[in-house]
């Protein structure tokens, strides 16, 4: 389907609940997002998935060259987000869109351990910072708790499989701290190709961190799907 108003090819449809062998992936609704929130306060979790806001730098005059600046937006951050009370209300907001499928081009899903009430994370698929909407990129985490059980790539291998095959998007670009490798190898898996490095805008003790930066498409995703599948 054309888009009219960008020009760009994408089925613009709902999302809904995916199934996996172990897992349920679900529309998010309020009820859980407490819990997906003490996930993220972790320190283990957000660290290379939550990138410091732009708004921050900008409101306090902070530069993202500088190592202590990067410390100082962090730590404002993080006082932020560790604040429920304050963050309730955008949680509500979020949730509202989603329910009324009026930001259902974010593609959001919470992760649940299948026939059971328990949320183990959370995987996105959202637009690309000023690219059309059938560019996109992805995001993923999962409770220190439940890692390294195949939990995040049986997750994204639906996710994607969704948004190729169903949504029709044509490309992702995505990247990961390089000593993040449980973010990177999940990519390498699903069949991304590496395409460089770059800057982040991570930090760890006193260095700025390199994130390696990869690219998948229709084509790479489903030769890889295949032979996943064998
Ligand atoms: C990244 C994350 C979602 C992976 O979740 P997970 O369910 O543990 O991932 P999987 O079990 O599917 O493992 C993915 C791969 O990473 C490897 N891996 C997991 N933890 C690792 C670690 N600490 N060091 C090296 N490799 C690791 C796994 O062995 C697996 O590779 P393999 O199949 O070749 O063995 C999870 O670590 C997380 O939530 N991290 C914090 C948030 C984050 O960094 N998100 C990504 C931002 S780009």
């Amino acid at each position: 389907m054309i888009d009219k108003e960008s020009g760009v090819y994408m089925n613009k449809i709902n999302f809904k609940n995916l199934y996996t062998e172990r897992l349920e992936l679900r529309i998010p609704t309020m009820k859980e997002q407490y819990i997906l929130w003490k996930i993220l306060i972790n320190e283990d979790i957000n660290q290379y998935y939550f990138p410091t806001p732009d708004r921050i730098f900008v409101k306090n005059n902070l530069s993202k060259d500088n190592i202590e600046d990067l410390k100082n937006a962090r730590k404002i951050f993080m006082k932020q987000l560790s604040d429920w009370e304050r963050q309730k209300p955008f949680y509500e907001k979020k949730i509202e869109y989603i329910q009324m499928q009026e930001d259902s081009q974010k593609y959001t899903w919470s992760i649940f351990l299948k026939d059971t009430e328990i949320v183990i994370g959370q995987i996105t698929c959202q637009p690309k910072d000023n690219k059309p909407d059938n560019i996109r990129d992805v995001g993923w985490f999962i409770d220190t708790k439940y890692q390294g059980q195949g939990f995040a790539t049986e997750a994204a291998l639906t996710v994607l499989d969704f948004m190729f095959n169903e949504v029709e998007i044509t490309d992702i670009y995505t990247g990961a701290a390089e000593i993040n490798p449980a973010s990177w190898k999940i990519m390498e898996k699903l069949g991304f190709e590496f395409v460089g490095t770059k800057k982040s805008s991570y930090f760890k003790d006193n260095e700025i961190l390199i994130s390696k930066e990869y690219h998948c498409n229709k084509e790479l995703f489903l030769n890889r799907k295949n032979k996943l599948l064998k």
